[in-house]
């Protein structure tokens, strides 16, 4: 007997096994939905609520949400993307989003889901927050006005270099990302370029030093392929190996 049920995710069936979620479902069946905190390496975390999709007319967050079988999942629709667009923008003027003059530009998820999404303003007043850098590390900088504290960094440090070196400190607009060193500062902890937590961040605010554009922007990954494409190619990639 088949272990798989379905659901529907914008009319098109999606297999998937009792207490998966409507997200892994849905990646593993080549169909993707936005997000930017969920990773499939990593515990589902919640935070953005840019996977949100309509289950049977409510909205949850779909890389939380077990998928339910024979359920209507929708993300597609105008009030959807209304609402994803919304978001987006309010990340983008709760930190210095300045894409021009980012060395992530192309290659960051944030930017890659705003076109994605057809934004094409802020709409919002920007915060223009001013929290200082840390360049003390000898390989890696961060610029904590551009962190969306999605908390892959968290995750990464904790769960797979063993290193527990960031956390989020305080609730809603005075969260912000500390660093667990004396003084704070990554220069003083065991923090490697190496590490999985500096390659994960999904903006500009982890960034490794001595490599500024070298790849030139305009043919990085996301200037080449939307966010989409780029996602599901990499997850048929992972699913041959
Ligand atoms: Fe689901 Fe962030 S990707 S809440």
């Amino acid at each position: 007997m088949s272990t798989f049920q379905i659901f529907y995710l914008n009319g098109k069936p999606i297999p998937f096994k009792q207490g998966e979620t409507i997200m892994d479902a849905a990646l593993r069946a080549g169909e993707y939905i936005d997000h930017l905190c969920h990773h499939p390496e990593f515990r589902p975390h919640g935070s953005c609520r840019i996977c949100m999709v309509e289950l049977d007319g409510k909205s949850v967050s779909s890389c939380t949400q077990p998928a339910i079988a024979n359920t209507q999942v929708d993300s597609s629709s105008d009030e959807m993307i209304e609402q994803r667009r919304s978001l987006l923008q309010m990340l983008f003027v709760e930190g210095n989003h300045i894409c021009p003059g980012c060395e992530k530009s192309g290659d960051c998820q944030l930017q890659a889901l705003a076109y994605q999404n057809k934004m094409l303003s802020p709409h919002f007043k920007h915060f223009f927050p001013k929290r200082a850098l840390d360049a003390s590390h000898p390989d890696v900088i961060i610029d904590f006005d551009r962190c969306i504290l999605c908390e892959l960094c968290v995750r990464a440090s904790r769960d797979v270099d063993k290193k527990n070196i960031f956390c989020v400190d305080g609730r809603g607009i005075n969260a912000k990302l500390i660093i667990n060193s004396p003084g704070g500062k990554l220069g003083n902890s065991h923090f490697s370029a190496d590490d999985k937590a500096a390659q994960i961040c999904p903006v500009g605010a982890i960034l490794p030093k001595h490599q500024g554009y070298d790849i030139p922007i305009g043919k990085r990954r996301y200037d080449q392929q939307p966010i989409s494409e780029v996602d599901m190619d990499n997850q048929e990639k992972d699913q041959q190996k």
